[in-house]
């Protein structure tokens, strides 16, 4: 077993799963499986526990299985002293392979691990040949689902619904650059008690409702708080309201009169909520409430053995809270907890998702809890996640954006704020800082409306997703608009500066990248190398445990580490001109995959 990594990268195998190599730790975890198997009775088995030491003990990697194997061993085999021992064992029957430098034993039997730089190095340039796409961790998932987005229609689309906007799309990219099929799904609220009020206010207040156009109702919102206020303040107008629900979800008569007021709503609040996805570049698929509606009776029916009745509402109850889940309403309706039952039996057995992740706020964990718990109830989902891990279900939830009062995040006239207003106004000011430094007169219009998309929309994006998703975060564009610091404008900027680096040499990029080779000698080559390589790892994390926010640190400090290359070893016009090219092209190459998975769109002058 010379090398099981080396084969399968110099090899001429052309199908994208062959190619694809996985993680660093996933490459010295073969290694280990063989010795550990080496090592261990055969009635022991034990899976390799890699972590990168980020330059512990001098090593790259470590191997932590000897302390735990230590306390299986114990008594039952003489041929280990304690732990060092183990870990000694283990390092013995490590496989010769090209990944590797040197390897140590340390404390109790840590099997520190040096990565050979010529390795790295050619792992480096074939990613440069072949695509990044190479180097895509493996995860154990086929299919997915991220419900994201999701606003309600006729309300507003607030900054709540752009954060999950932001933060599911994120995760969809990351695990479809995983190889994952991901279903994106906007799981809008469009089949709620809000319709009654606002169609009966709507019939009201345009009685020839049917052949008025979409711009006479303008703005949904003024409407939806209007009909709120009169359903508040006049039982007549209550009463009205509530049978017009019911006359909406009872019927199945297209040409119905509430059916078609409901659908003309619909299609207005659609496009709203379309400009902003546009904007954002964000990719979803419409499945609202509405969709399970005809699939929740049926599902309920197959729940029976669950569903007991109280206070007139049909009701299941959940070990360890202390309210339970009401399934339907006691005036017989569906409610929030119905369709969301009905949408994951659907999302189990039609779409055969294996992973179901949802983006909202932190505010609906508690809805989340319960759905979950009565799916395992149910048995959709498996009781005991260790024994049987998939399919599994996963409530992302985030934390509030503030105001710099330290408050909710609203205008001054403290209303909710518009997210196109944000949008706008970040580009607004991120064209005025690029005319500022002089880009008006040097680009074109067009180049410079770009340019300002790209940073202003970025800048929010970044802003929202470097942090940990569950604390709260206050928003301030000129926090997020500023080029210093860990900012979107300031990462934006580093790559640029890369691509003039390159573009400035003069040399064939392409013939580089076929025929030039890397050499890490300088410790700081070396640095930048390897944390180019630790690029899928990052990945392989963040989608795993749902943090887009640990991306956003590996770019930042890809950005530190280039600027401690490239202030220590020349480049342009020295000896290894050809193999910093080539580290730098690298490095803009995984900055601009960063970008990508964050929504951000790069760009290549500044
Ligand atoms: N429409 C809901 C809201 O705005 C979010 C829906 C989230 N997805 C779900 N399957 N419940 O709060």
């Amino acid at each position: 077993i010379r090398s099981l990594v080396s084969s399968t990268q110099t090899s001429s195998i052309t199908t994208m799963e062959e190619e694809n190599v996985g993680t660093v730790k996933q490459q010295l975890a073969e290694l280990f499986k063989i010795s550990l198997k080496d090592t261990l009775p055969e009635d022991i088995t034990a899976e390799p526990l890699i972590e990168a030491s980020g330059g512990k003990f001098g090593s790259d990697y470590q191997c932590n299985n000897a302390m735990s194997l230590w306390s299986r061993l114990k008594g039952k085999s003489s041929k280990f002293k304690g732990p060092p021992a183990v870990g000694q064992a283990i390092k013995a029957s490590l496989p010769e392979s090209e990944m590797i430098e040197s390897t140590s034993v340390a404390g109790p039997g840590f099997v520190n691990i040096v990565l050979s730089k010529k390795w790295i190095a050619e792992s480096i340039q074939n990613m440069l040949k072949k695509g990044i796409k190479i180097w895509a961790p493996r995860l154990n998932v086929k299919r997915a689902v991220v419900d994201f987005s999701s606003p309600n229609i006729a309300k507003e689309m607030h900054v709540g619904h752009l954060r999950s906007t932001i933060i599911g799309d994120t995760l969809a990219r990351m695990l479809e650059f995983s190889n994952v099929e991901v279903l994106r799904r906007n799981h809008v609220g469009d089949w709620g008690t809000q319709f009654g009020m606002l169609i009966e206010y709507l019939f009201e207040e345009f009685p020839n409702w049917e052949e008025i156009g979409e711009q006479a109702i303008g703005d949904l919102q003024v409407f939806y708080k209007k009909s709120k206020q009169r359903f508040d303040e006049d039982p007549d107008f209550k009463e009205k309201a509530q049978q017009a629900v019911v006359s909406l979800q009872g019927s199945k008569d297209e040409n119905d009169r509430y059916r078609k007021a409901w659908t003309k709503i619909c299609e207005i609040s659609r496009k709203e909520f379309q400009q902003v996805y546009e904007r954002l570049k964000v990719d979803l698929e419409e499945r609202g409430e509405s969709f399970y509606n005809p699939h929740i009776a049926g599902v309920l029916k197959g729940l029976e053995g669950l569903i007991e009745e109280s206070q007139g509402a049909q009701v299941i109850s959940i070990k360890g809270k202390n309210i339970p889940l009401i399934v339907v309403k006691s005036d017989g309706g569906y409610n929030y907890a119905s369709t969301d039952l009905t949408a994951l039996w659907y999302r189990l057995n039609i779409e055969k998702a294996e992973w179901i992740i949802y983006v909202t706020d932190v505010g609906q964990q508690m809805h989340f809890e319960m759905v979950f718990s009565a799916a395992k109830l149910a048995g959709w989902l498996p009781a005991d996640e260790k024994l049987c891990p998939y399919p599994k279900t996963n409530h992302v939830g985030f934390g509030l954006v503030l105001g710099d009062d330290g408050k909710r995040f609203r205008t001054r006239s403290s209303e909710v704020v518009r997210l196109v207003d944000l949008l706008d106004e970040a580009k607004l000011r991120s064209k005025l800082a690029l005319e500022e430094r002089g880009r008006a007169a040097e680009w074109t219009e067009e180049e410079l409306d770009e340019t300002a998309e790209a940073v202003g929309y970025g800048a929010v994006k970044y802003a929202d997703l470097k942090n940990n998703r569950l604390t709260n975060y206050t928003f301030s564009f000129d926090q997020m608009l500023s080029d210093k610091g860990n900012t979107a404008v300031y990462l934006l900027y580093a790559h640029a500066r890369i691509c003039s680096i390159i573009r400035k040499s003069g040399r064939d990029l392409e013939e580089l990248k076929m025929t030039g080779t890397i050499v890490l000698d300088h410790v700081d080559e070396r640095g930048l190398g390897l944390h180019l390589l630790q690029f899928a790892e990052v990945v392989e994390d963040a989608c795993t445990n749902l943090l887009p926010n640990v991306l956003c640190e590996y770019l930042y400090n890809l950005s530190e580490n280039f600027t401690k290359f490239y202030s220590n070893c020349q480049v342009v016009g020295s000896e290894e001109e050809t193999s910093r090219l080539l580290l730098c092209e690298a490095t803009a190459v995984v900055m601009r995959k960063c970008f990508h998975l964050l929504g951000i769109e790069p760009v290549y002058k500044l």
